[in-house]
């Protein structure tokens, strides 16, 4: 198998329950097409059923897979196409159909993220380019979390110039959404759809949200609402998620009765310190001594250290927090930090001496920068008061923070905050935030299974003036 490739091929019981619900929709097609086919175990079961596709096509990038498709479909009484070839590099518009009617696209893309492919490194070609391809919307959009599988929605729903098309693919609950919000911001031609949840730990033993995606093309803009159903089998949907002004909402119900806050902030949230070197900048006092992730005893002048708290540490799930510190190397975006060797002696020696494993950072951010470059730095960082919140942990109110030893808190990068003046405009903006009115709307908006359920796109659409007691709001950098 390769991981790679994103290749976990449909077991057949899968395959038929949801052949079962396309059946159910009434949704039945002369045409099909499966886009990375696998070793065919879609294209079996429909040729199994009643009433058969009359032509089927389908690419795949591995021959064997290929060769074990073939051998699946080798009976049909139907035209069916196979062709080893990497659907990137495949224009969908130019299949050559010989029947008309309607067709179903159905399958199950890779599972993998463009973060998954830099961790295995793929040497795959065809892959390469596409995630390079993807280089600039992840460069937009900031994300480095894009599945392989939505390149393959977005390729459908471009390529695809069907005016009677179903596409019913399996993927991630978190692809379907991103696709659905792509659909509409870029108003791709889609009439209606469905998610139908699946278990993916029983199907694939994948601890991920998944389910069944099932996009009818029609219309010329998208349809921006789609019911959620708890299984393959059931028709009473559980909830309906949207896109309004170009958020993702996740209870639309819930969202409709408790709208009234939303809109813009005039605040601009912030994230916390990134620095992707936590054993050198991140340091724990231990007996009066300041130590690194190492171990060793750090001896840095003592303007570039501030007390840190993490996520977790405002999720009260630390019992470390107290005592923890991170080194701060800018006060702003791209300074340079050249000019720390004539005022910082000690700190630039310190860092010198750890240098590969800044040169050792993953994430593209830092490409391009000075040395030991930070992200989240700016006037916004050093506010003496802030409110925050945990972007990866649930049900975490928003907190008040004020100094700690004369010095400003800093915060990592899994937190939002509002820089504030005073504690006291702290404690109210906290107070605000925690109360009823704020806290249906998030919850309204929340994705609850997310892996970051509080966004800065969520916290920024939160109109903090049409909260029921707001008050003269602002604060540096805000
Ligand atoms: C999740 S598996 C599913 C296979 C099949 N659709 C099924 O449902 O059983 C994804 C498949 O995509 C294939 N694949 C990955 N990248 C591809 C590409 N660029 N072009 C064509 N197929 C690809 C993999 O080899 C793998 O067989």
């Amino acid at each position: 198998m390769r991981r790679d490739l994103g290749d976990f091929q449909t077991p057949p019981g899968l395959v038929s329950a949801v052949l079962d619900r396309l059946d159910s929709l009434g949704i039945s097609h002369p045409r099909v097409l499966e886009p990375t086919c696998g070793r065919g175990h879609f294209l079996a079961g429909l040729l199994d059923r009643p009433g058969p596709p009359r032509e089927i096509f389908g690419f795949e990038i591995q021959s064997d897979h290929l060769e074990a498709a073939r051998r699946a479909t080798s009976a049909a009484m139907v035209r069916v196409v196979l062709e080893q070839a990497d659907l990137f590099a495949t224009d969908l518009g130019t299949i050559a159909w010989r029947t008309d009617g309607p067709l179903l696209v159905v399958g199950n893309p890779p599972w993998v993220t463009t973060a998954d492919l830099g961790r295995l490194e793929s040497q795959n070609g065809p892959i390469r380019i596409v995630v390079e391809g993807m280089t600039g919307l992840d460069a937009r959009t900031g994300r480095s979390n894009f599945d392989l599988a939505e390149a393959v929605w977005h390729k459908l729903l471009t390529e695809l110039n069907e005016p009677d098309a179903t596409i019913a693919m399996l993927c991630k609950l978190s692809t379907a959404r991103s696709v659905l919000r792509w659909a509409v911001t870029t108003a791709r031609p889609v009439a209606s759809a469905t998610i139908h949840r699946l278990d993916a730990h029983r199907w694939f033993g994948a601890a991920v949200g998944a389910c069944l995606f099932v996009v009818r093309l029609g219309s010329v803009r998208s349809c921006d609402r789609v019911d959620v159903y708890p299984d393959l089998v059931s028709d009473t949907p559980e909830t309906t998620i949207g896109v309004v002004d170009g958020l993702l909402v996740a209870d639309l119900a819930a969202f409709e009765r408790t709208s009234h806050a939303f809109g813009q902030s005039r605040l601009v949230w912030r994230q916390g310190v990134k620095h992707d070197a936590a054993s050198v900048m991140e340091l724990t006092e231990i007996d009066g001594t300041l130590r690194n992730g190492h171990g060793e005893v750090v001896d840095i002048e003592p303007e570039h250290i501030f007390p840190l708290r993490k996520g977790v540490d405002l999720a009260g799930r630390s019992v470390t927090s107290r005592g923890r510190s991170v080194i701060v190397t800018q006060r702003r975006l791209g300074e340079d930090t050249t000019a720390l060797s004539g005022r910082s002696p000690r700190l630039w020696a310190y860092l010198n001496r750890h240098a590969d494993i800044f040169k050792a950072r993953k994430s593209k951010v830092y490409a391009g920068h000075v040395p030991f470059a930070m992200f989240g730095v700016g006037d916004y960082t050093f506010a003496s008061h802030k409110v925050a919140i945990p972007g990866l942990h649930k049900g975490v109110p928003f907190q008040a923070i004020g100094t700690e030893g004369g010095r400003p808190v800093l915060l990592d990068d899994t937190c939002y905050f509002l820089p504030c003046e005073t504690a006291l405009e702290a404690d109210r903006l906290a107070g605000l935030l925690n109360g009823p009115e704020a806290q249906s709307l998030i919850a309204a908006l929340r994705f609850p299974d997310a892996k970051r359920s509080i966004t800065k796109a969520i916290l920024q659409r939160i109109d903090l003036d049409r909260l029921k007691g707001a008050v003269e709001l602002g604060g540096p950098g805000s």
